[in-house]
């Protein structure tokens, strides 16, 4: 390790507050890949968590916000500026008939879901929101009270009131958790913290039909699954079911913080002037970034690419983990792909950052996969490759340690 590298870590260690433990110090990025302090090259298929899914710099990115943060960068909400009318409208266009309020992140953008089904609840004397066993919506406290995984809200009690959780994809669990108090239903359509785990199809299609019959909101949190990773530009057209209303954030800017939450025409009165607000939300810099994502997007065939390298790379890690009693299954949808394991994969995640592949975790047996949604075939197989080799040499580790 260089010794300016460990000048950063010790900088970061006495100056920044301790709530994450970082691996490398990366310095670069570009494509599918970044270096570190000593120019050592990882295949990263973590993405930022999801972020820049058009890749590290990617070009157009780039020259976006160049030329923008040379014309104008802020100037609040109280006044137009050119480029978030024509982002919400190029949003719109990509198939939800919608209406959009930008934020900046996820949790942010899970609030106004949140707020948006208390001010429709509260129309008619409701206020309790069903969300799902294992969720995650955000750190925030409305978005921790929401998220289904406890041991986020351990230590912040009292949770946030009107909210209760129930099994995903179940259906009948969410006809008897509703009670005259409900407002909404809030779901990830691909759970991802809670282990890569798709909703069933009929399962929303149900649900929908549940929610207009009690008069209830679906929300639908797209901050991880939509934005193309899915497969399909946002995840619900992936199953044909559309929600009241959805959020979104991570992958909007290619790395520039951008949320934003869309909301149905039918609903979209419901927030009116004065009663949401983000100073940072929709500046023209990271509207410009934004914007030029969604151009890519068409100009690259993003989403075809998405879906053509998911089944590449889903045939090849079903092959590879064959012959391990220890790992169970692939499963996902698109380029948001989960191995699971009969244990937890921490150190395979280790072995792979040590030979040259960046990857996460999910729920607590899930190897997660997020490559570029316009990975190449040839970074497919290279992945492929030195997750076999980590395979073996964890299979290794664990047969010596019985
Ligand atoms: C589904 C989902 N919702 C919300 C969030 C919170 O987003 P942020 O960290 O931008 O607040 C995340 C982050 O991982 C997420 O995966």
């Amino acid at each position: 390790m260089s010794n300016y590298s460990d000048q950063i870590k010790a900088t970061y260690h006495q100056y920044v507050m301790p709530t994450y433990a970082p691996q490398q110090l990366l310095i670069r990025g570009k494509g599918a890949y970044v270096w570190d302090a000593d120019d050592r090259k990882y295949l990263d298929f973590a993405m930022g968590i999801s972020v820049c899914n058009l890749g590290h710099c990617h070009d157009a990115v780039t020259r976006a916000v160049t030329e923008q943060a040379q014309k104008l960068v802020h100037v609040s909400n109280l006044y137009y500026n050119e480029v978030n009318p024509r982002l919400a409208e190029a949003l719109v266009k990509q198939g939800f008939d919608a209406k959009v309020f930008f934020c900046n992140s996820g949790a942010e953008a899970n609030e106004g879901l949140i707020k948006l089904a208390r001010k429709f609840g509260n129309e008619t004397g409701r206020n309790q929101i069903i969300s799902m066993v294992d969720s995650f919506h955000g750190r925030t406290l409305a978005t921790l009270a929401a998220t289904g995984r406890s041991k986020y809200r351990k230590g912040f009690q009292p949770d946030m009131p009107g909210f209760v959780q129930v099994p995903f994809n179940d259906l009948e669990a969410v006809r008897q958790a509703i009670t005259d108090q409900t407002c909404a239903v809030l779901l990830e359509p691909v759970q991802g913290e809670g282990g890569i785990i798709p909703a069933e199809v009929e399962y929303l299609q149900q649900l929908r039909k549940l929610c207009d019959e009690k008069n209830i909101l679906l929300l639908f949190d797209e901050v991880q699954c939509g934005m193309g990773r899915t497969g399909t530009f946002f995840a619900f057209q992936g199953f044909g079911v559309e929600p009241d209303a959805l959020s979104m954030a991570k992958a909007m800017a290619n790395g520039l913080p951008m949320g934003a939450f869309l909301v149905r025409r039918k609903f979209s009165d419901i927030l009116t002037v004065g009663m949401h607000a983000s100073t940072f939300g929709g500046t023209p810099l990271v509207s410009a970034a934004a914007l030029a994502v969604l151009e890519t997007f068409q100009k690259e065939k993003i989403l075809e690419n998405c879906r053509d390298m998911s089944a590449i790379l889903r045939g090849k890690l079903e092959k590879l983990i064959k012959p391990y009693a220890f790992a169970k299954c692939v499963r996902g949808k698109g380029l948001l792909m989960g191995i699971v394991f009969d244990r937890a994969p921490g150190r395979l995640r280790e072995i792979l950052l040590e030979k040259g592949l960046i990857v996460l975790t999910a729920g607590e047996t899930v190897l997660r996969l997020l490559p570029p949604l316009n990975v190449k075939e040839g970074e497919i197989e290279e992945a492929v490759k030195i997750i076999g080799e980590g395979l073996v040499q964890w299979a290794d580790e664990i047969a010596s340690a019985k």
